[in-house]
């Protein structure tokens, strides 16, 4: 019996157009250029303009998707949203991309997991299709951070960007390639260290929780990194392992972009060599779901480094606490 798998038929991105360098967040907050580079790894990053959503962002990066594909937003069986940053609490911002690309066949939700929320939407999206019901799964990672964020707090403000992604997920036509395993994780242990306070129906929003400041993200950055660098590159290692390959198997190794020094410390578990990281923190900062298909786009339309056959593995870690990894082996015409 042949096994029916996924595999990624095309990408595409938004990146608003704004840029917020180091130099400009020294005016801001008390921070530097120096401090910024040597602990994360972030020069600058994106700011979508006030007025817009993240539906904005995401039908953009949806669009280019389908074209790059050749494939009519009425084919769409199913659109996923990644995001913690959605337009408004309901209706699910998947309905609203669904409404502008005119998807008029597709059904779809939003799927909340913080920076895991790509990696969590690519294995749904990659399970629909497993089961046979669905030829056209659209997954789009995309977070407007900067609507959440306290400009007036170092320890958050220069971490994060704003960008979408998506991929076009369909059946893959030749066995042994797709995407072909993936882990996920969530310890909800770790929801202290990282998260929104008000907002929700636990605590919603009144002039309390706009005076104490609690629609931000709140972070205890060393406690996060700790656990990052460990369980991202667990399940990292773990995915080789359990598809009987090494580091030196891996063409490209696409992780989430939190902070370079988790980046380089989970490759090297991994027995990657630092050329074959994409890399893009530098340039976009943290933006949650958004980083991975930004970077796949990055390896495959710009740099043009991904060819059928290579393996790829992607991982990420974020709030929840969630993490997971995935591995592709790249299927091509
Ligand atoms: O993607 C979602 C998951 N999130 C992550 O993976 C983030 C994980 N955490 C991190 O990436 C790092 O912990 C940070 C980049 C957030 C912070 O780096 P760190 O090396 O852990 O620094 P720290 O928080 O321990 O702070 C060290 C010092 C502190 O000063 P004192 O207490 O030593 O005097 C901070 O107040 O650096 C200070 N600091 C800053 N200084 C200049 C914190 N933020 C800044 C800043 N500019 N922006």
């Amino acid at each position: 019996m042949t096994v029916r798998r996924a595999y990624i038929r095309s990408v595409g991105r938004f990146l608003p157009e704004r840029r917020l360098t180091n130099s400009d967040l020294e005016k801001m907050v008390n921070t530097n250029d120096e401090w910024i580079v040597s602990r994360t790894g972030i020069r600058e990053r994106r700011i979508l303009d006030p007025g817009r959503g993240n539906s904005y962002m995401a039908v953009r990066a949806a669009r280019e998707c389908l074209e790059r594909a050749g494939v009519e937003p009425a084919e769409v069986d199913a659109i996923i949203v990644g995001t913690v940053t959605p337009d408004m609490m309901f209706p699910a911002t998947a309905c609203l991309v669904q409404k502008e690309l005119g998807a008029s066949r597709a059904w779809g939700f939003d799927l909340s997991a913080g920076c895991s929320g790509f990696i969590f939407s690519l294995s749904t999206g990659a399970q629909m299709i497993e089961s046979g019901r669905y030829e056209n799964v659209l997954v789009i990672g995309s977070d407007v951070m900067s609507s959440i964020i306290d400009y007036e707090d170092r320890n958050t403000c220069v971490l994060f960007g704003d960008a979408a992604g998506a991929v076009l997920l369909q059946p893959c036509p030749e066995e042994g390639y797709g995407i072909l395993d993936f882990i996920q994780r969530i310890d909800g242990a770790g929801g202290e260290f990282l998260h929104m306070k008000a907002g929700g129906s636990l605590r919603p929003a009144s002039h309390e929780t706009v005076d104490k400041k609690e629609h931000y993200v709140y972070q205890e950055g060393k406690h996060v990194f700790k656990y990052a660098v460990t369980e991202m590159a667990n399940v990292s290692v773990k995915i080789l392992e359990d598809n009987g390959l090494k580091g030196e198997d891996v063409a490209l190794f696409i992780p989430h972009q939190a902070n370079l020094r988790i980046i380089e410390a989970c490759a090297s578990r991994m027995g990657i060599d630092r050329s074959k990281i994409i890399i893009n923190i530098d340039r976009y900062a943290n933006t949650t779901a958004g980083t991975i298909p930004l970077c796949l786009y990055e390896a495959l339309v710009e740099q043009k480094r991904i060819g059928k056959g290579d393996y790829l593995v992607t991982a990420a870690f974020g709030a929840g606490f969630t993490w997971g990894s995935a591995l592709i082996r790249w299927w091509q015409e």
